[in-house]
C-alpha cells in the first residue's frame, strides 16, 4: 500500500515563495492546510489568492505566529509545517518550536531560509545581520529543541535575479545596456521559485533530509552574473551596453543607499561579489536536491529566459 503523504501546514503561505510552496504542496497531493493573519483580507488580489487555494482543497486557518493559542491549534491538524515568513516573523519563529514541542506531533519542521547559507559566510554589511543572524539563532533553537528539521538553502530566486538579470528598475531581461556587479565572474546559484518549492517539498518525507541542510545545486544554473548576461546576450543575438560597478563601487553604493533599498544591494554583494553561494564544500551535514531527485526536471536559467526573448 502507498504511504500516505505528510498532511502540511505552511505559514506564510500567502506570500511570495510561500504561494510557490503551496502549489507544490496540492500538486504532490499532500493534504495542505495555510495559517493566515486574515482569512478574508481587503487585499482582493490577496483574497483571490487565498479563494483559489481553498478551490484547490487547501484548509485556510486564521492565526498568527505570535498567537500561540492559534499556532498549537494549527499545528494539531498537520504533520509537518513549513514557514516562509518574512521580517518580523523570522525572529517569531522560535514561538513555531514552543508550540511543536507542545504538541509533540511535528515530524519535520522547515523554518524561513530559502537563500544563503548564513552560517557559512561572513556578514560584511549590518544592514544583513538583522535577517542572517536571526535566521542563525532560529536554526538553533530547532536543533536545541530536537524537532526534526530541514534548512533549505535554496540559491537566490529567479525572479529577483534573473527575470531582471539583477537590475533595477525593469521587469524582464534588458535589451540595451546592463550593470554587471563586480568583475562578473564570481559564481552564484539561480533558481525558479517552482523548482525551489517543489524540492523543499519533495524533502518533507523524505528520512534522507531529516537534520539536514537541502542545498539546491543545478550545475547550469551555477552561474557568474557574466554567465546570464551572455546566455541572455546569445537569445537576443546582440550585446548589451555594460556597466561594471566594481566591488568598491558596490560597497559604496551599500553604505550610502538608505534603508531597506540598500538590503537588494547587499544581497547582490554577497552573492555576485564574494560568492556566499559557491564559496564553501557540502559536507556530511548537507544533501543536494538535484542528486536526490532525478525525476525532477528542473528549469535552467537558459530555458528561464527563453519566455523573455
Ligand atoms: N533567495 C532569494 O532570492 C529570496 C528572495 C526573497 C525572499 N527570500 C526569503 O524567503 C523567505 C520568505 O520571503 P518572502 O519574500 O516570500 O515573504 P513575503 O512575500 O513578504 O511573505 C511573507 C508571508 O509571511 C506571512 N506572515 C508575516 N508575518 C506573519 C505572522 N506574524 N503570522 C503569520 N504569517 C505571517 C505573510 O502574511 P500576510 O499575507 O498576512 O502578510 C506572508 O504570507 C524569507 O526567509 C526571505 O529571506 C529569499
Amino acid at each position: 500500500m502507498a504511504e500516505s503523504k505528510s498532511k502540511v501546514l505552511i505559514i506564510g503561505g500567502t506570500g511570495y515563495i510561500g504561494t510557490y510552496l503551496v502549489r507544490a504542496s496540492i500538486k504532490l497531493g499532500h493534504p495542505t492546510f495555510i495559517l493566515v493573519r486574515s482569512p478574508t483580507p481587503s487585499d482582493p488580489a490577496k483574497a483571490n489568492l487565498i479563494k483559489s487555494f481553498q478551490d484547490s482543497g487547501v484548509t485556510v486557518l486564521k492565526g498568527d505566529v505570535d498567537d500561540r493559542e492559534s499556532l498549537v491549534a494549527a499545528l494539531r491538524q498537520v504533520d509537518v509545517v513549513i514557514s516562509s515568513v518574512n521580517g518580523e516573523a523570522v525572529a517569531s519563529q522560535v514561538k513555531i518550536v514552543e508550540a511543536a514541542k507542545e504538541t509533540g506531533t511535528i515530524k519535520r519542521f522547515i523554518p524561513s531560509e530559502f537563500g544563503n547559507e548564513v552560517d557559512r559566510l561572513e556578514i560584511d554589511f549590518k544592514v544583513l545581520e538583522g535577517v542572517f543572524q536571526t535566521k542563525s539563532s532560529v536554526r538553533r533553537e530547532i536543533k536545541k529543541s530536537g524537532i526534526p528539521y530541514t534548512f533549505v538553502i535554496s540559491g537566490g530566486f529567479a525572479g529577483y535575479f534573473v527575470s531582471n538579470l539583477a537590475n533595477d528598475n525593469v521587469s524582464s531581461p534588458p535589451r540595451d545596456k546592463v550593470t554587471i556587479w563586480g568583475d562578473g565572474t564570481t559564481k552564484a546559484i539561480l533558481n525558479t521559485e517552482e523548482d525551489i518549492a517543489t524540492y523543499t517539498i519533495k524533502s518533507i518525507d523524505d528520512p534522507r533530509v531529516a537534520n539536514k541542510f537541502l542545498h539546491i545545486r543545478p550545475k547550469e544554473n551555477t552561474l557568474s552574473h557574466g554567465e546570464v548576461v551572455a546566455l541572455w546576450e546569445k537569445k537576443i543575438d546582440h550585446n548589451l551596453e555594460k556597466t561594471v560597478v566594481s566591488k568598491e563601487e558596490l560597497r559604496k553604493i551599500i553604505e550610502e543607499t538608505p534603508f531597506p533599498a540598500n538590503i537588494l544591494h547587499a544581497i547582490r554583494y554577497s552573492i555576485f561579489v564574494k560568492g556566499d553561494q559557491t564559496n564553501f564544500q557540502l559536507d556530511d551535514n548537507d544533501v543536494e536536491a538535484t542528486e536526490l531527485y532525478p525525476d525532477v526536471h528542473y528549469t535552467t536559467v537558459s530555458t528561464y529566459l527563453d519566455q523573455f526573448v
